[in-house]
């Protein structure tokens, strides 16, 4: 087996990483799905296996998981991460009465009609046109009338891009920048061209993707809650020794310095009463700790380097670390015995001080009673990252650091 994935070429490159539902939503550090996909197929997941996701995102491993007829679980604080898995994960849908709904909202923008939804935000003509505001605000009333809650759910999360993409935020950001003045005379974004283009591209990844889904004998669960899996993983969610494969992408350091999920999620959240506005506080790393010694050499030796160059710093490192391993205690307690964990990852650098990311996470695990079973390395041909140390959350940008991700494979003995 090992053999054989020497054989992959984790890097992908070329390869069509926006397949399925998988070109539903953008999402800060999304894991390319031919990812999960490569390691369910090695590690040989039987149809009715249960992969969970601590920190689920968009739901990248979910649907491959479901693709691959797993049963899948996913995690995450943010409540739109919630929303695009949720979304993504569902293959009910009745492709044609999707269509029917997709051809009766272009009827209603040729001539829009209603009491366009609004909603109380201070600043709102600070992120989004006047014109756009009620655009807006008619397709969000469009919708909150459509009576299929999944196909609901479907338009809104292609609502959500929309609102996004014809705000005033620059879209080269993950963190909420205005367009300087220069730029916004000339922005005049078309929310109803923009919504339509969008739900005709995602009519097309759920048609792939339902075709597939209806091929599969196993019919798959998907289930995606709102939990902070550094606190703890709710029974009601996930029993001890129940779960098969975790594969997941935790973030790669605390929000503040890295990816601002919070803020990316904001503004549609927002329009979609789904806001949660302490997605970032809560996010790990999120808040200061004291220095501790993780029992981890490379970790804890790098800390120190850290500490010595920048005390501040040094304390959102513990935090973090701090968090990811009380994150990895919840999950080891509740993978089967031979059950696999997959995290992939990349290390950064804080204060010039490179963070072993990847083995702290054998090492955790290792105090759990996990074997490290095999670290793949790849080459990132084209991952949006936010640079290095910097608290611009650039998309494009890559950190030299960032360059090489790491998926490591443990094993529960
Ligand atoms: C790298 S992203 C995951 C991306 C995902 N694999 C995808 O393909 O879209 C990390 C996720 O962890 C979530 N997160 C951060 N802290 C968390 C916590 N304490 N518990 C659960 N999720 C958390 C963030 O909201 C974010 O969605």
């Amino acid at each position: 087996m090992i053999q054989e994935s020497k054989e992959v070429d984790w890097t992908f490159l070329n390869e069509n990483t926006r397949e399925f539902t998988h070109i539903y939503h953008d999402y800060p550090a999304r894991m390319i799905p031919q990812i999960p996909r490569n390691i369910i197929k090695l590690l040989e997941e039987k149809d009715g296996s249960i992969l969970f996701d601590p920190y689920c995102g968009s739901g990248s491993s979910l649907v491959e998981g479901l693709m691959a007829g797993l049963n899948v679980i996913g995690t995450d604080i943010n409540p739109l991460a919630k929303l695009i898995s949720e979304a993504k994960t569902e293959y009910g849908i009745d492709p044609n009465a999707l269509n029917n709904e997709i051809d009766r909202f272009v009827e209603f923008t040729m001539i829009p009609k209603g009491k366009p939804k609004l909603i109380v935000k201070e600043n709102l003509e600070f992120w989004f046109k006047p014109n756009v505001i009620k655009s807006i605000g008619l397709i969000l009333r469009y919708i909150s009338k459509i009576k299929d809650p999944k196909i609901r759910k479907f338009f809104e999360v292609t609502a959500s891009e929309t609102i996004r993409e014809s705000s005033n935020t620059r879209k080269s950001e993950f963190k909420l920048y205005r367009y300087n003045e220069g730029k916004l005379k000339t922005h005049n974004p078309d929310a109803f061209a923009i919504m339509k283009e969008k739900l005709f591209r995602n009519f097309k990844g759920y048609e792939a993707y339902h075709k597939k889904m209806t091929e599969l004998k196993y019919k798959p669960s998907s289930k995606i809650y709102l939990a902070n899996t550094v606190n703890q993983i709710p029974r009601n969610i996930l029993r001890e020794d129940s779960v098969d494969i975790v594969i997941t992408s935790p973030p790669y350091g605390d929000s503040h310095t890295t990816v601002a999920y919070g803020q990316y999620s904001k503004l549609s959240s927002e329009w979609l009463g789904i806001l949660r506005s302490n997605v970032d506080s809560v996010s790990m790393g999120g808040k200061k700790s004291e220095p501790i010694i993780f029992g981890c050499d490379e970790l804890d030796e790098s800390i120190r380097e850290v500490d010595e160059i920048n005390h501040k710093r040094s304390l959102e490192v513990y935090s973090f670390y701090s968090d990811l391993r009380n994150s990895i205690n919840n999950v080891s307690s509740i993978i089967k015995k031979d059950g696999y964990a997959c995290y992939v990852v990349a290390n950064r650098k804080v204060a010039g001080v490179l963070l072993p990311t990847d083995k702290s996470i054998v090492c955790f695990f290792e105090s759990n009673g996990f074997k490290h079973f095999e670290t793949f390395t790849r080459g990132i041909p084209n991952k949006r990252m936010p640079s290095k140390n910097s608290p611009s959350n650039k998309v494009g940008k890559l950190d030299d650091t960032m360059t090489k991700e790491y998926i490591i494979l443990m094993k529960k003995d």
